[in-house]
């Protein structure tokens, strides 16, 4: 069942300035894409390419200028109160910046908290119970609860972020290059982690990334964007099938893997 799908957005920003109206930039033209119950979709393109604008319209955060995104086969400007309290519920997304994220002043406890507050009907003390719940899921220790921002790590905040999006059970999580910020180490465990997430719940993903290493690890079907459209689609996740240039372009960008062994020093004669 397809949960969303944005059939030929299009979104142009317009900047302007003392002397009035600058050109027009398109960020999208005539993008298509769908994200079925269950399913991991990765969107892959070069910083710039529109990747952002297009999770941001999924979500409902911004309106296309063309084009429709629907829920749950419903245009969302046709979604009734309570249709669209269900979309608001069921789709969350995590973003790149996590400090940016969150209020510097909340406890870890009331950032989680605060999805239950708005989109559910859970009571002081059962949102309480369920933070509890959501800090053993993304796998971080009880006591974080009470803690500022400023006071846990970066791969910590980045899975608190996690916890947050997953407190109103959604069934869709879209992440804007949510791993990218992370070293190696914190991307590896925390992909591994959604993955886990994911086969308990089944929500599905629609992972944003710019680094195709990323797509790699996590074998989804991938969705190459250049210039504000969709250029290529691997069904299933294999790299090796690329082909358009902007695809080649992201598997080039790619630092070949270092020596295994630095040459033997030449011996002293
Ligand atoms: N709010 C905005 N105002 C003006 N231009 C924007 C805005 N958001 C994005 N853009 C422009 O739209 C294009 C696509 O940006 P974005 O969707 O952020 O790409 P990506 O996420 O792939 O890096 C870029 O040229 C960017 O400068
Ligand atoms: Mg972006």
């Amino acid at each position: 069942m397809t949960l969303i799908r944005a059939d030929g957005v299009s979104r142009t920003y317009r900047s302007f300035s003392l002397v009035g109206a600058g050109a027009a930039r398109t960020a999208l033209a005539g993008v298509s894409l769908s994200v079925a119950a269950g399913e991991t979709v990765a969107l892959l393109g070069r910083s710039g390419c529109g990747k952002s604008t297009l999770a941001r319209l999924l979500c409902g955060l911004e309106r296309p200028d063309r084009g429709t995104v629907s829920y749950r086969g419903t245009p969302l400007a046709r979604l009734d109160r309570a249709g669209l309290r269900r979309f608001r519920r069921e789709v969350q997304m995590v973003f790149q910046d996590a400090p940016g994220a969150v209020n510097p002043r909340f406890d870890i406890r009331a950032i989680i908290a605060e999805p239950l507050r708005h989109l559910t009907s859970l009571d002081a003390r059962a949102r309480a119970r369920r933070v509890d719940e959501l800090l053993e899921m993304v796998e971080l220790p009880a006591a974080l609860a009470s803690m500022l921002p400023s006071q846990v790590s970066g791969g910590q905040l980045q899975r608190v972020c996690i916890a947050r999006a997953l407190a109103p059970s959604p069934a869709l999580v879209v992440l804007d290059e949510a791993v990218s910020n992370l070293d190696l180490h914190l991307q590896a465990a925390t992909l591994a982690l959604l993955k886990r997430l994911q086969q308990a719940s089944g929500l599905a993903y629609l992972f944003v990334t710019h680094d195709l290493r990323l797509v790699e690890r996590f074998a989804a079907r991938t969705v190459v964007m250049d210039a504000g459209t969709v250029v290529e689609e691997t069904p299933s996740g294999a790299l090796v099938e690329l082909r358009h240039p902007a695809s080649l372009l992201l598997k080039s960008a790619i630092l070949p893997p270092l020596p295994a062994r630095m040459p033997a020093p030449a011996p002293v004669a």
